[in-house]
Protein backbone atom coordinates (compact mmCIF):
# COMPACT_ATOMS: atom_id res chain seq x y z
CA UNK A 1 0.00 0.00 0.00
CA UNK A 2 1.45 3.13 -0.49
CA UNK A 3 0.10 6.15 1.02
CA UNK A 4 0.25 10.27 1.64
CA UNK A 5 0.61 11.21 5.32
CA UNK A 6 0.32 14.47 6.69
CA UNK A 7 2.91 14.95 10.16
CA UNK A 8 1.85 17.94 11.94
CA UNK A 9 4.36 17.75 14.99
CA UNK A 10 2.75 20.60 17.06
CA UNK A 11 4.54 21.96 20.08
CA UNK A 12 6.18 21.40 23.05
CA UNK A 13 7.14 17.29 23.44
CA UNK A 14 5.01 17.34 19.78
CA UNK A 15 7.87 17.02 17.85
CA UNK A 16 9.64 14.27 20.28
CA UNK A 17 6.58 12.22 20.87
CA UNK A 18 6.16 12.56 16.84
CA UNK A 19 9.90 11.38 15.86
CA UNK A 20 8.94 8.03 17.75
CA UNK A 21 5.41 7.65 16.23
CA UNK A 22 7.02 7.77 12.94
CA UNK A 23 10.02 5.70 14.05
CA UNK A 24 7.42 2.92 14.60
CA UNK A 25 5.87 3.78 11.23
CA UNK A 26 8.62 3.45 9.00
CA UNK A 27 9.35 -0.24 10.69
CA UNK A 28 5.58 -1.12 9.78
CA UNK A 29 6.43 0.12 6.16
CA UNK A 30 9.28 -2.15 5.66
CA UNK A 31 7.72 -4.84 7.69
CA UNK A 32 5.17 -5.08 6.16
CA UNK A 33 5.89 -3.67 2.98
CA UNK A 34 4.22 -0.40 2.43
CA UNK A 35 5.44 2.77 1.62
CA UNK A 36 4.27 6.05 3.21
CA UNK A 37 5.06 9.40 1.65
CA UNK A 38 5.28 11.75 5.12
CA UNK A 39 4.72 15.55 4.33
CA UNK A 40 5.79 18.04 7.26
CA UNK A 41 3.76 20.94 8.13
CA UNK A 42 3.54 23.28 11.24
CA UNK A 43 0.39 23.70 12.80
CA UNK A 44 -0.22 25.21 16.07
CA UNK A 45 1.05 28.04 18.50
CA UNK A 46 4.67 28.01 17.23
CA UNK A 47 3.19 28.09 13.91
CA UNK A 48 1.54 31.18 14.49
CA UNK A 49 5.10 32.95 15.56
CA UNK A 50 6.97 31.43 12.73
CA UNK A 51 3.83 31.77 9.95
CA UNK A 52 1.90 34.04 11.40
CA UNK A 53 -1.11 31.41 11.75
CA UNK A 54 -1.66 28.06 13.94
CA UNK A 55 -3.10 26.65 10.61
CA UNK A 56 -1.36 28.11 7.57
CA UNK A 57 -3.31 27.72 4.15
CA UNK A 58 0.44 25.37 3.22
CA UNK A 59 -0.54 23.62 5.72
CA UNK A 60 -4.01 23.09 4.61
CA UNK A 61 -3.09 22.18 1.17
CA UNK A 62 -1.11 19.71 2.46
CA UNK A 63 -3.86 17.98 4.98
CA UNK A 64 -6.21 18.20 1.36
CA UNK A 65 -3.36 16.51 -0.12
CA UNK A 66 -2.64 13.66 2.04
CA UNK A 67 -5.02 10.17 3.06
CA UNK A 68 -4.63 11.01 6.68
CA UNK A 69 -2.90 13.39 9.17
CA UNK A 70 -0.60 12.58 12.13
CA UNK A 71 -0.76 15.42 14.33
CA UNK A 72 1.18 15.79 17.90
CA UNK A 73 0.03 18.34 20.76
CA UNK A 74 -0.41 22.17 20.29
CA UNK A 75 0.21 24.93 22.86
CA UNK A 76 2.21 26.94 24.87
CA UNK A 77 3.43 28.19 27.79
CA UNK A 78 0.59 30.49 29.68
CA UNK A 79 2.97 33.50 29.02
CA UNK A 80 3.80 32.74 25.26
CA UNK A 81 -0.29 31.82 24.78
CA UNK A 82 -1.14 35.32 26.25
CA UNK A 83 0.73 37.25 23.33
CA UNK A 84 -1.64 35.27 20.67
CA UNK A 85 -4.90 36.89 20.24
CA UNK A 86 -7.77 34.82 21.09
CA UNK A 87 -9.06 33.82 17.68
CA UNK A 88 -5.21 32.51 16.35
CA UNK A 89 -4.99 29.99 19.95
CA UNK A 90 -4.38 26.58 18.63
CA UNK A 91 -7.63 25.31 20.17
CA UNK A 92 -10.04 28.04 18.46
CA UNK A 93 -7.37 28.66 15.37
CA UNK A 94 -6.17 24.96 14.47
CA UNK A 95 -7.52 22.16 16.32
CA UNK A 96 -11.22 22.79 15.42
CA UNK A 97 -11.24 24.22 12.31
CA UNK A 98 -8.95 21.31 11.37
CA UNK A 99 -11.73 18.93 12.91
CA UNK A 100 -14.50 21.14 10.79
CA UNK A 101 -12.26 21.08 7.29
CA UNK A 102 -12.03 17.38 7.56
CA UNK A 103 -15.79 16.61 9.22
CA UNK A 104 -14.10 14.32 11.74
CA UNK A 105 -17.07 13.32 13.73
CA UNK A 106 -16.13 9.96 15.40
CA UNK A 107 -13.08 10.65 18.33
CA UNK A 108 -12.12 7.11 19.38
CA UNK A 109 -10.29 7.30 22.91
CA UNK A 110 -9.58 3.76 24.60
CA UNK A 111 -9.20 3.36 28.32
CA UNK A 112 -7.36 0.05 28.07
CA UNK A 113 -5.76 -0.92 31.65
CA UNK A 114 -4.99 -4.62 31.48
CA UNK A 115 -4.43 -6.17 35.02
CA UNK A 116 -1.42 -6.17 34.41
CA UNK A 117 -1.08 -2.32 34.65
CA UNK A 118 -3.15 -1.54 37.10
CA UNK A 119 -0.34 -0.44 39.50
CA UNK A 120 0.10 2.66 37.26
CA UNK A 121 -4.05 3.39 38.18
CA UNK A 122 -4.96 5.22 40.90
CA UNK A 123 -7.90 2.91 41.24
CA UNK A 124 -7.52 -0.11 43.62
CA UNK A 125 -6.58 -3.68 42.41
CA UNK A 126 -10.49 -4.93 43.28
CA UNK A 127 -11.90 -2.41 41.07
CA UNK A 128 -10.26 -2.78 38.32
CA UNK A 129 -10.51 -6.62 38.36
CA UNK A 130 -9.40 -8.52 35.55
CA UNK A 131 -8.83 -4.99 33.66
CA UNK A 132 -10.62 -2.36 31.81
CA UNK A 133 -11.07 -2.07 28.25
CA UNK A 134 -13.67 0.48 27.20
CA UNK A 135 -13.53 2.75 23.51
CA UNK A 136 -15.47 6.03 24.41
CA UNK A 137 -16.35 7.26 21.05
CA UNK A 138 -17.03 10.90 20.90
CA UNK A 139 -18.84 13.29 18.68
CA UNK A 140 -16.00 15.79 17.37
CA UNK A 141 -17.89 18.54 15.57
CA UNK A 142 -21.02 19.49 16.98
CA UNK A 143 -22.83 20.71 20.37
CA UNK A 144 -21.74 23.21 22.00
CA UNK A 145 -17.99 23.44 20.76
CA UNK A 146 -19.17 24.42 17.22
CA UNK A 147 -22.26 26.59 18.47
CA UNK A 148 -22.39 30.48 18.31
CA UNK A 149 -20.92 31.81 20.94
CA UNK A 150 -22.02 36.04 22.25
CA UNK A 151 -20.15 37.92 24.82
CA UNK A 152 -22.59 40.59 24.99
CA UNK A 153 -24.51 43.40 26.99
CA UNK A 154 -28.44 43.84 26.79
CA UNK A 155 -30.11 46.68 28.46
CA UNK A 156 -26.62 47.74 30.53
CA UNK A 157 -26.40 44.03 31.64
CA UNK A 158 -23.34 41.87 30.43
CA UNK A 159 -23.88 38.36 29.32
CA UNK A 160 -22.56 35.43 27.61
CA UNK A 161 -23.96 32.32 25.80
CA UNK A 162 -23.22 29.38 23.90
CA UNK A 163 -25.27 27.44 21.54
CA UNK A 164 -25.44 23.52 21.26
CA UNK A 165 -26.88 22.28 18.65
CA UNK A 166 -26.84 18.57 17.23
CA UNK A 167 -28.69 17.85 13.96
CA UNK A 168 -30.34 14.30 13.12
CA UNK A 169 -27.51 13.52 10.46
CA UNK A 170 -24.88 13.87 12.89
CA UNK A 171 -26.63 12.45 16.00
CA UNK A 172 -27.52 9.21 13.45
CA UNK A 173 -23.93 9.56 12.07
CA UNK A 174 -22.25 8.80 15.18
CA UNK A 175 -24.64 6.64 16.32
CA UNK A 176 -23.99 4.18 13.10
CA UNK A 177 -20.03 4.70 13.84
CA UNK A 178 -20.87 3.00 17.55
CA UNK A 179 -23.19 0.76 16.90
CA UNK A 180 -21.05 -0.78 14.43
CA UNK A 181 -18.13 -0.98 16.45
CA UNK A 182 -20.15 -2.40 19.22
CA UNK A 183 -21.20 -4.86 16.87
CA UNK A 184 -17.39 -5.82 15.27
CA UNK A 185 -16.38 -6.08 18.65
CA UNK A 186 -18.94 -7.80 20.21
CA UNK A 187 -19.65 -5.70 22.94
CA UNK A 188 -21.81 -3.60 25.41
CA UNK A 189 -22.78 0.00 24.13
CA UNK A 190 -23.57 2.32 26.58
CA UNK A 191 -25.18 5.76 25.74
CA UNK A 192 -24.33 8.17 28.03
CA UNK A 193 -26.46 11.84 28.02
CA UNK A 194 -27.98 14.66 30.30
CA UNK A 195 -31.46 14.22 29.03
CA UNK A 196 -33.15 14.90 32.40
CA UNK A 197 -31.89 18.70 31.39
CA UNK A 198 -30.89 19.49 27.74
CA UNK A 199 -33.27 19.31 25.08
CA UNK A 200 -30.19 18.32 23.02
CA UNK A 201 -29.82 15.09 25.04
CA UNK A 202 -33.50 14.40 24.78
CA UNK A 203 -33.38 14.58 20.92
CA UNK A 204 -29.87 12.68 20.74
CA UNK A 205 -31.55 9.65 22.65
CA UNK A 206 -34.35 9.26 20.72
CA UNK A 207 -32.42 8.91 17.84
CA UNK A 208 -30.04 6.74 19.31
CA UNK A 209 -32.76 4.52 21.01
CA UNK A 210 -33.98 3.91 18.00
CA UNK A 211 -30.96 2.68 16.42
CA UNK A 212 -30.82 0.61 19.36
CA UNK A 213 -33.61 -1.62 17.87
CA UNK A 214 -32.07 -1.57 14.53
CA UNK A 215 -28.70 -3.22 16.17
CA UNK A 216 -31.04 -5.12 18.57
CA UNK A 217 -28.69 -8.14 18.59
CA UNK A 218 -26.32 -6.39 20.75
CA UNK A 219 -26.02 -5.20 24.45
CA UNK A 220 -27.67 -1.89 24.91
CA UNK A 221 -27.50 0.38 27.75
CA UNK A 222 -28.21 4.12 28.58
CA UNK A 223 -26.87 6.08 31.59
CA UNK A 224 -26.93 9.84 32.58
CA UNK A 225 -23.53 11.54 32.36
CA UNK A 226 -22.92 12.55 35.67
CA UNK A 227 -23.80 8.96 36.90
CA UNK A 228 -21.67 7.95 34.42
CA UNK A 229 -18.78 9.19 35.60
CA UNK A 230 -19.30 8.47 39.29
CA UNK A 231 -19.62 4.88 37.93
CA UNK A 232 -16.39 4.93 35.93
CA UNK A 233 -14.80 5.42 39.18
CA UNK A 234 -16.77 2.81 41.45
CA UNK A 235 -17.35 0.41 38.77
CA UNK A 236 -15.47 0.81 35.64
CA UNK A 237 -15.75 -2.80 34.36
CA UNK A 238 -19.25 -2.70 34.39
CA UNK A 239 -18.72 -0.24 30.64
CA UNK A 240 -16.71 -2.64 29.28
CA UNK A 241 -17.86 -2.73 25.44
CA UNK A 242 -17.72 1.06 24.06
CA UNK A 243 -19.28 4.42 25.37
CA UNK A 244 -20.85 6.48 23.29
CA UNK A 245 -21.08 10.10 24.01
CA UNK A 246 -21.32 13.59 22.91
CA UNK A 247 -18.51 16.19 22.04
CA UNK A 248 -18.54 17.90 25.75
CA UNK A 249 -18.99 15.38 27.93
CA UNK A 250 -17.18 13.32 25.92
CA UNK A 251 -14.14 15.58 26.56
CA UNK A 252 -15.02 15.59 30.32
CA UNK A 253 -15.10 11.93 30.78
CA UNK A 254 -12.18 10.89 28.49
CA UNK A 255 -10.05 13.11 30.44
CA UNK A 256 -11.30 11.39 33.29
CA UNK A 257 -10.88 7.96 32.00
CA UNK A 258 -6.92 9.47 31.62
CA UNK A 259 -7.19 9.94 34.96
CA UNK A 260 -8.28 6.28 35.69
CA UNK A 261 -5.47 5.45 33.40
CA UNK A 262 -3.07 6.98 35.66
CA UNK A 263 -1.60 9.32 32.99
CA UNK A 264 -3.34 11.23 29.67
CA UNK A 265 0.08 9.61 28.54
CA UNK A 266 -1.44 6.22 27.73
CA UNK A 267 -4.24 8.07 25.64
CA UNK A 268 -4.18 7.71 21.76
CA UNK A 269 -7.04 8.82 19.67
CA UNK A 270 -7.93 8.90 16.70
CA UNK A 271 -10.38 11.31 14.58
CA UNK A 272 -12.25 10.45 11.80
CA UNK A 273 -14.12 12.24 9.13
CA UNK A 274 -16.23 10.55 5.88
CA UNK A 275 -12.97 11.02 3.78
CA UNK A 276 -10.57 11.02 5.77
CA UNK A 277 -9.16 11.47 9.39
CA UNK A 278 -6.30 12.28 11.58
CA UNK A 279 -4.69 10.50 14.91
CA UNK A 280 -3.22 12.52 17.76
CA UNK A 281 -2.52 11.79 21.27
CA UNK A 282 -5.42 12.86 23.96
CA UNK A 283 -3.20 15.49 26.30
CA UNK A 284 -1.58 18.01 25.92
CA UNK A 285 1.60 19.71 24.72
CA UNK A 286 3.25 19.40 28.26
CA UNK A 287 5.67 22.36 28.13
CA UNK A 288 7.46 22.37 31.06
CA UNK A 289 9.11 18.91 30.18
CA UNK A 290 9.78 19.76 26.73
CA UNK A 291 12.85 18.86 24.79
CA UNK A 292 13.90 16.15 27.60
CA UNK A 293 13.66 13.35 26.08
CA UNK A 294 11.16 12.08 29.28
CA UNK A 295 7.35 12.67 27.75
CA UNK A 296 5.78 9.31 27.56
CA UNK A 297 5.51 8.65 23.50
CA UNK A 298 2.40 6.03 24.29
CA UNK A 299 -0.17 7.93 23.23
CA UNK A 300 1.73 8.99 19.77
CA UNK A 301 2.76 5.40 19.18
CA UNK A 302 -0.97 4.09 19.92
CA UNK A 303 -2.42 7.06 17.76
CA UNK A 304 0.06 5.73 15.12
CA UNK A 305 -1.87 2.14 16.23
CA UNK A 306 -4.88 3.96 15.29
CA UNK A 307 -3.50 5.76 12.04
CA UNK A 308 -3.27 2.14 10.49
CA UNK A 309 -6.27 0.56 11.85
CA UNK A 310 -9.02 3.30 11.16
CA UNK A 311 -7.52 5.49 8.57
CA UNK A 312 -5.47 2.97 6.26
CA UNK A 313 -7.22 -0.39 7.60
CA UNK A 314 -4.16 -2.15 8.44
CA UNK A 315 -5.64 -3.83 11.29
CA UNK A 316 -2.55 -6.64 11.42
CA UNK A 317 0.02 -3.74 11.37
CA UNK A 318 -2.33 -1.82 13.94
CA UNK A 319 -2.11 -4.87 16.43
CA UNK A 320 1.52 -5.66 16.15
CA UNK A 321 1.96 -1.86 17.56
CA UNK A 322 -0.44 -2.47 20.00
CA UNK A 323 1.05 -5.60 21.16
CA UNK A 324 4.47 -4.74 21.66
CA UNK A 325 3.61 -1.16 23.62
CA UNK A 326 1.68 -3.61 26.16
CA UNK A 327 4.40 -5.95 25.69
CA UNK A 328 7.10 -3.29 27.43
CA UNK A 329 4.70 -2.13 30.04
CA UNK A 330 3.77 -5.58 30.85
CA UNK A 331 7.69 -6.22 31.45
CA UNK A 332 8.37 -3.60 33.72
CA UNK A 333 9.51 -0.87 32.16
CA UNK A 334 7.64 2.43 32.74
CA UNK A 335 8.59 6.13 31.31
CA UNK A 336 9.01 8.27 33.72
CA UNK A 337 5.90 9.88 34.76
CA UNK A 338 4.51 6.23 35.15
CA UNK A 339 7.78 5.48 37.52
CA UNK A 340 6.07 4.96 41.22
CA UNK A 341 9.03 5.27 44.39
CA UNK A 342 9.68 1.75 44.13
CA UNK A 343 10.65 1.30 40.40
CA UNK A 344 13.71 0.17 39.77
CA UNK A 345 15.72 3.13 38.19
CA UNK A 346 17.29 0.92 35.05
CA UNK A 347 13.30 -0.12 34.14
CA UNK A 348 12.47 3.68 33.75
CA UNK A 349 12.46 4.39 29.75
CA UNK A 350 13.26 7.81 28.28
CA UNK A 351 11.29 9.23 25.49
CA UNK A 352 13.59 7.32 22.56
CA UNK A 353 14.09 4.52 24.24
CA UNK A 354 10.39 3.34 24.47
CA UNK A 355 10.97 4.26 20.83
CA UNK A 356 13.58 1.79 20.33
CA UNK A 357 12.20 -0.88 22.25
CA UNK A 358 9.21 -1.08 19.77
CA UNK A 359 10.83 -1.19 17.18
CA UNK A 360 13.24 -3.80 18.50
CA UNK A 361 9.67 -5.50 19.09
CA UNK A 362 8.17 -4.79 15.91
CA UNK A 363 11.36 -5.97 14.15
CA UNK A 364 11.81 -9.47 15.96
CA UNK A 365 8.77 -10.90 15.95
C1 LIG B 1 -9.34 17.50 23.38
C2 LIG B 1 -9.02 18.93 23.72
C3 LIG B 1 -9.74 19.83 22.75
C4 LIG B 1 -11.22 19.59 22.89
C5 LIG B 1 -9.46 21.33 22.87
C6 LIG B 1 -7.98 21.60 22.88
C7 LIG B 1 -10.17 22.11 21.82
O1 LIG B 1 -9.33 19.21 25.04
O2 LIG B 1 -9.01 17.08 22.26
O3 LIG B 1 -9.94 16.81 24.21
O4 LIG B 1 -11.86 20.16 23.76
O5 LIG B 1 -11.75 18.79 22.13
MN1 LIG C 1 -10.09 17.50 26.13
Amino acid sequence: MKKTLAVLEGDGIGPEITREGIKVLRTIEKKFDHEFVLEHAPFGAASYFDEGSPFPDKTKAICDHADAIIKGPVGLSVEETDKIPQESRPEVGAILPLRKRYNTSANYRPLRLPKSLASFSPLRDSVVGEGIDILMIRELVGGIYFGKKVEGTVTGMRYASDDCIYTAEQVRAIGKIAFEEAQRQGVRLTNVHKANVLATSRFWNAIIEDMASEYSDGEYVSMIVDNAAFQLVKNPTQFTGVMLLENMQGDILTDQAGGLLGSLGLMPSACIGPEKGYVEPAHGSAPDIAGQNIANPYSMIGSIAFLLDKCLDLKKESDAVWNAMFDILEKGYVTSELAGETTDKTNVLSTSDFGDMVVDILSNS
